[in-house]
């Protein structure tokens, strides 16, 4: 028995001192890398697309990418005591700290796959594989003019990955979307619901937080994504308090079947509820989209299959 006690120590001490080589190389080797490429993109000068890139840029990318100062350089996106560590949204300005290191290809390849200038995937917080070449071109032509938000700051952000995020990202669980070199097109908007689905997933990313979880939800295929626009995801506000998304289908009690257009403008552009209450900051305001595109958006989510109440708890 002492004998058997004996070597079973040695074994677990063995097992102890692989496991922890396996996790000093998970925190200490560098993350994997992924070949760069430049798309080749067309990035429009005319006033038109240059407005449309300043909807997208000025709200999805503001609400990660705007920091206290107003300017696009940059705000900790996650605590350092979250599950995957202090992670920093970059500085987006023309500085040489921001997207002055970025040519318009790679920045493009960027927003289309999550991989970095220096190889390395960003995590799977902003992948646009599904928005249209000329509203890529249009957002770049946006970050690229002289906008307010856009003026130099020379802020350096550092992020600091968890051990989870590195495992992960390590163990291919977390890896950069394929570049598949097609061209995207958007639909036309004439018709009004293809063209509100395409801004609701594509543009606007709408379905990410209104789905039931950022873990099940399919960039590619919005539709797959578990408790499509049926709410549920661990959303932070800007003070990370945990908000669960609510539900956008049109279920009558436990969606927004009973609201009306008015109130669900009011709701998306100003973040006040038909009863009154402001939205927490974990709702971005999408004050600049027109009635054209508020109206397909609508016209759209009343198509979704209706889903009944969120019941999971929100974890972060
Ligand atoms: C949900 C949050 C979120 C949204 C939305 C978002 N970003 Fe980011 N972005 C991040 C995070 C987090 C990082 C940094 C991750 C890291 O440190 O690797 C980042 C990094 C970047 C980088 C820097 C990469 C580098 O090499 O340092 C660029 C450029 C960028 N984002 C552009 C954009 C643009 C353009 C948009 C809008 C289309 C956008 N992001 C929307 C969270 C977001
Ligand atoms: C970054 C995550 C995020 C994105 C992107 C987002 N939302 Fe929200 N939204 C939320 C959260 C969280 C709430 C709940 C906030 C609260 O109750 O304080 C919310 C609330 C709402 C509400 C109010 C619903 C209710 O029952 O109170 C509507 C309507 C809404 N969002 C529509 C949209 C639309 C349309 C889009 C895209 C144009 C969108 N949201 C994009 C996170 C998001």
């Amino acid at each position: 028995m002492k004998k058997f006690i004996k070597i079973a120590g040695v074994g677990l001490t063995i097992l102890a001192l692989v496991i922890a080589g396996v996790l000093t190389w998970v925190n200490l080797s560098s993350l994997p890398t992924y070949p760069v490429q430049a798309i080749d993109i067309q990035v429009p000068k005319d006033s038109l697309s240059i407005a449309k890139g300043r909807k997208i840029a000025e709200t999805v990318c503001a609400y990660c990418h705007r920091s206290e100062n107003g300017v696009l350089d940059g705000r900790m996106f996650t605590k350092p005591d979250s599950d995957f560590g202090e992670i920093w949204a970059g500085n987006l300005t023309h500085h040489a700290n921001g997207l002055n290191r970025y040519s318009d290809g790679e920045l493009a390849y960027l927003l289309r796959t999550g991989i970095k200038r220096d190889g390395k995937f960003l995590g799977p917080f902003m992948l646009f594989p599904t928005m249209s070449d000329k509203d890529l071109g249009s957002l770049i032509a946006y970050l690229r003019s002289d906008a307010p938000s856009l003026q130099a700051s020379e802020a350096v952000h550092t992020t600091n990955y968890s051990l989870l995020a590195k495992a992960l990202m390590k163990f291919g669980a977390l890896k950069p979307m394929t570049y598949e070199g097609k061209a995207v097109e958007a639909p036309s908007n004439t018709n009004k619901v293809a063209y509100g689905r395409y801004l609701a997933t594509s543009n606007y990313m709408c379905y990410e937080c209104h789905s039931g979880s950022f873990e099940t939800n399919d960039v590619l295929v919005p539709e797959n994504s578990v408790r499509y626009f049926g709410g549920g995801s661990p959303v932070d506000d800007m003070d990370f308090n945990i908000i669960t998304s609510p539900n956008l289908t049109p279920h009558p009690e436990h969606g927004i079947g009973q609201w009306t257009y008015e109130q669900f403008k009011m709701a998306v552009t100003s973040g006040i509820r038909p009863d009154g209450r402001a939205l927490s900051t974990a709702m971005p305001r999408f004050a600049l989209l027109d009635d054209a595109e508020l109206d397909a958006i609508w016209a759209y989510l009343k198509t979704v299959p209706p889903l009944g109440p969120v019941t999971a708890k929100a974890e972060n």
